[in-house]
């Protein structure tokens, strides 16, 4: 089955240097990637992203570790992935969500680790095809993506001031 899933290198992952081991590792599920970019997360969108884990002990350290405000690194990495069952094949060589669990030669049991009771598990991927449709409009509008992915409406906006390159 053809699928997308959002994977996001997370602010661990590029302090270290390690996206580009994480890309090399990714590249042996001969995945496309159909969007790419480098994003500082606002707590809006890290809410939003995380949005079911609200009750859980551990929200505001997860939020905080998205926006990178625990490695002074407000950096992350987003891409879609897209082909033959992506979401499966991704989650697989990402490794168990407990860095401490994952199977020592997945990326979160290489690179991972458990601080302060927060997983810093170096990468996102998505769990789920609904979760991956709500994550990728999250975090990508439709022209930033190379595929039509999901239905689109066209809107103009003649009052919108945006940056143009002077
Ligand atoms: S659940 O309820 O734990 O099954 O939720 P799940 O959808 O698996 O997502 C959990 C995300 O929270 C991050 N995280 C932790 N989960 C559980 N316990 C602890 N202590 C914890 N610390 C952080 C976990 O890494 C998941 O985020 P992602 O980005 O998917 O890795």
């Amino acid at each position: 089955m053809l699928q997308q899933t959002l994977v996001v290198v997370k602010p661990d992952g590029l302090v270290r240097s390690l996206t580009g081991n994480i890309l090399t590792r990714l590249s042996e599920t001969k995945l496309e990637i159909i969007a790419a970019k480098m994003a500082r997360p606002s707590r809006a969108l890290a809410v939003k992203h995380y949005q079911h884990l609200k009750e859980k002990p551990f929200f505001e350290e997860l939020i905080q570790y998205l926006m990178g405000e625990l490695h002074d690194r407000r950096k992350v990495m987003a891409m879609v992935y897209w082909g033959e069952d992506a979401i499966a094949r991704v989650r697989q060589l990402a490794g168990a969500t407990n860095p401490e669990q994952a199977e020592p030669t997945s990326i979160r049991g290489s690179y991972g680790r458990v601080r302060g009771g927060i997983f810093e598990n170096v990468i996102h991927a998505s769990e789920s095809e609904p979760e991956a449709e709500r994550e990728i409009k999250l975090w990508f509008q439709p022209d930033e993506i190379i595929m039509d992915l999901y239905p689109t409406t066209a809107v103009t906006r003649a009052s919108v001031t945006q940056r143009v390159w002077a």
